[in-house]
């Protein structure tokens, strides 16, 4: 069942264009799409392929690195609406402003009106320059407290959640929905039609049902359905790997944008492959080795900055994996990676490990037919 097969109160503070652009199908036969330029309050996106929030990877670091590579809006990671747990180190951590990443974008979690009301009113007041909505999280800790995608079971709940929220500030408020609590009761575009009453600027849809999680494929069916049920702007999102994927499933849902996750870690410059490949219908040659080694030590950095010392290394293991995932003899270098200690000695163990490949022989064999 899970095979197969995204106004404000007073201004619409999103605004979108159609920009029309010629891009090539999977099928090569070009054609023409339109992809719509999206403005964010007094943010003007350069596109609009946005990063996913994802906890434990869309943090202040990952989310400047994927705006430095292509992407036009970054979300942070979820940041649970009740306030007095705001003090303990990762969610301060989670509030900090990225510099140079255009809008801000907070997410929060939650299921009390009022709470989650307040939490965007805070937010809002500590600098961020847009709220987003989750109710498409799956994750246990989220359900247990009837949040996250839990929420799409309680429809009335969600428009007392989302007026709240809204009535309660002047930035955009956004929803990121999946389709649905599960394949038997699929109601997207139920979910969609009350965010847009209720003020919702913008409606990113992962295409699956909680109950399917990450199984199966995304349903852009259903995401295309929600799209023109509604008139605020959609995002699709899942499973969007590639730029011909990319291109495909905006000519498919007709959405107003697409949002990357998995696929961006370890692969942030897929914004630019992608924004290109819409722009022009040809796809950028593979990365150099010089540029991907010049992104992981900026990431590193960052990395080994805003955490410190010890977490900075500990948080580098699991991007640095997936940087090097589809290089030669990745295992053997990650296996001595993982055993380092000290931010200046990761640098030096990338950089002995780069220096040892060759561009045109970046992809380990071994790997693939795994
Ligand atoms: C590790 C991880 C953490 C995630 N955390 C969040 C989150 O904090 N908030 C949210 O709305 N979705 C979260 N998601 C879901 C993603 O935002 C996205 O909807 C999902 O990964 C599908 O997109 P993709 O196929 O491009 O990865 C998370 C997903 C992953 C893999």
């Amino acid at each position: 069942m899970c095979k197969n097969q995204v106004h404000k109160k007073q201004t619409n503070r999103f605004n979108w264009k159609c920009v029309p652009a010629i891009i090539a199908a999977p099928s090569k036969v070009s054609t023409t799409v339109i992809i719509r330029m999206i403005d964010v309050g007094p943010y003007k996106l350069k596109n609009s392929l946005f990063l996913a929030p994802m906890v434990g990877v869309s943090d202040t670091p990952f989310r400047e690195i994927c705006t430095e590579a292509g992407a036009g809006l970054t979300v942070a990671e979820m940041l649970t609406s009740n306030a007095e747990l705001w003090q303990n180190e990762r969610n301060r951590l989670k509030r900090v402003k990225p510099t140079g990443i255009g809008p801000h974008v907070v997410q929060i979690a939650g299921s009390d009106p009022e709470l989650m009301a307040q939490a965007a009113a805070l937010n809002a007041e500590l600098g961020a320059d847009g709220i987003d909505i989750n109710m498409g999280c799956p994750a246990k800790k989220v359900l247990k407290k009837a949040a996250g995608s839990a929420l799409l079971k309680d429809a009335e709940l969600v428009e007392r959640i989302l007026k709240a929220v809204v009535s309660r500030v002047d930035i955009p408020v956004t929803l990121k929905i999946r389709t649905g609590w599960s394949p038997e009761t699929r109601n997207g575009v139920e979910i969609a039609k009350i965010a847009e009453g209720s003020g919702i600027s913008l409606l990113t849809v992962h295409g699956r049902t909680r109950e399917c999680r990450f199984k199966g494929y995304a349903e852009y069916d259903t995401i295309a359905g929600i799209k023109n049920a509604v008139s605020i702007p959609v995002i699709a999102n899942g499973d969007i790997d590639s730029p011909r994927k990319a291109a495909a499933v905006l000519k498919h849902t007709q959405v107003d944008g697409l949002m990357i996750g998995r696929s961006a870690q370890g692969r942030p410059w897929i914004f630019a492959e992608i924004e290109h490949y819409l722009a022009t219908g040809k796809t950028l040659p593979e990365i150099d080795l010089k540029t991907r080694l010049d992104i992981i030590f900026s990431h590193l950095m960052k990395l080994h900055s805003f955490y410190g010392d010890v977490k900075g290394v500990w948080y580098a293991r699991k991007h640095v994996a997936a940087y090097v995932k589809e290089l030669l003899e990745s295992r053997e270098f990650m296996k001595k990676f993982n055993t380092i200690e000290s931010p200046a000695a990761q640098l030096d163990c990338v950089n002995a490990y780069f220096s040892r490949l060759d561009d045109g022989q970046q992809v380990d064999q071994r790997d693939e037919a795994a």
